[in-house]
């Protein structure tokens, strides 16, 4: 593999990391929900203001536990955006249950809500707002259309923890909202995630679920004698010593957040001169959107020029990477009936954005280089 002087991503450290892994290996509990568990439970859930979060083996994970927590089975559907990450989708594709492809909103490229109402049957059992690069869906509409319609909306806020919407927390406004904690994360613990659970009636069926389809929460909560099989599941749990990692990056999130602002500021700042001299679009935050800083992707004209920047940039060391390619147009989703030209937005911005490295330790001359190689390209 080629390797990059400035790397799209690289594992940030926050410090306490190797200091909690140490105390966790001193307990004498590395197997799930243990005390640095709790701990990562009960930071997120006091600072988001959640009725329960649970710690998972990753965000997949997570959304398959909303697969689950939203009845999807075989011959329901699910809404999704078609601009989304394949687990995004494919949690409740494993469940039986049909992806209905929707198209995404060209500024933000986010569901777009205009369109969901009309893809609603009464087979649809779950709308999944993506977050895309932790701007926030917008909430109120996809609510609305949920809540006349009897369907939950779930968030899928991989990019978003601590991004706001109208002044509220993305993640807790969903019946369920998902977390990840991958290595490309503003908050890492190498693989990992979170559901957060903001419907009360579901916490107790979450709890079954991760805990491999039996009743051990109540058991350890002194609830039952003994605990058994109850319903279906899987282990869900990560170890201990992974929420260890975890719980020092979290309570780092104000020097993080604070860095990651700072970068992406500076992007934006140092290259929009430069993007509306060659008709490149950068991210469009909406006035009501708090983001909490995940990405920093430029809309190119067209593949082409694309291509002549990732090379131009691969030509100075730098890993500039795209991803999203349309999942109604992937083998499964055209499985699932998905055509070309039924998502044209997403169609049309998966074949010309690009995103430029972003990481917490992305230090100052760093990104000074790759705006200045971004100013040395002629289009
Ligand atoms: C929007 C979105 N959802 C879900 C996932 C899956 O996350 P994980 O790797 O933690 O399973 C990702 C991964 O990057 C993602 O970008």
């Amino acid at each position: 593999m080629k390797s990059y002087r400035i790397p799209f991503n690289k594992p940030s450290f926050a410090g306490a990391e190797g200091r909690y892994i140490a105390e966790a290996i001193e307990r004498g509990h590395i197997s799930g929900d243990g005390h640095f568990t709790k701990a990562c439970h009960r930071l997120l859930e006091e600072a988001l203001g959640v009725k329960k979060v649970l710690l998972t083996t990753n965000c997949t994970h997570a959304l398959e536990m909303c697969a689950f927590l939203t009845h999807c089975g075989p011959d329901d559907e699910v809404i999704v955006p078609s601009f989304a990450f394949v687990t995004s989708v494919l949690a409740f594709s494993l469940r039986g249950t049909k992806p209905i492809f929707a198209d995404v909103r060209p500024d933000t490229l986010n569901l777009d809500e205009r369109q969901v109402e009309r893809l609603v049957t009464k087979r649809t059992k779950a709308i999944v707002a993506l977050h895309y690069a932790g701007v926030s869906c917008e909430m109120d509409t996809l609510l609305d259309i949920g809540r006349r319609h009897g369907v939950p909306v779930v968030e899928d806020n991989a990019h978003g923890l601590f991004g706001k919407y109208r002044g509220r927390w993305m993640g807790t406004l969903g019946v369920l909202g998902t977390q990840s904690f991958h290595e490309t994360k503003n908050f890492t613990c190498g693989e990992g995630g979170a559901l957060l659970v903001n419907d009360p009636s579901l916490v107790e069926r979450a709890e079954i679920l991760r805990e491999k389809g039996t009743n051990r929460s109540r058991f350890l909560r002194g609830l039952v004698h003994k605990y058994t099989w109850v319903d279906q599941g899987s282990s869900w749990l990560p170890s201990d010593i992974l929420a260890a990692f975890l719980l020092a990056q979290l309570e780092a999130r104000d020097t993080i957040q604070d860095r990651r602002r700072v970068i992406w500021q500076r992007y934006e700042r140092e290259l929009s001169n430069w993007a509306a001299e060659r008709l490149i679009t950068l991210p469009h935050v909406p006035d009501h959107c708090e983001q909490p800083y995940h990405m920093f992707y430029v809309l190119l004209a067209d593949t082409a020029q694309r291509e002549r920047l990732i090379s131009h940039l691969e030509d100075r060391g730098i890993l500039a990477v795209f991803h999203y390619l349309p999942l109604n147009l992937s083998d499964m989703g055209r499985r699932y009936g998905g055509t070309d030209g039924q998502c044209p937005v997403s169609e049309d911005v998966s074949s010309r954005i690009l995103r430029l490295p972003f990481f917490n330790k992305l230090t100052d001359d760093e990104q000074g280089e790759v705006i200045a190689a971004c100013h040395e390209f002629r289009g």
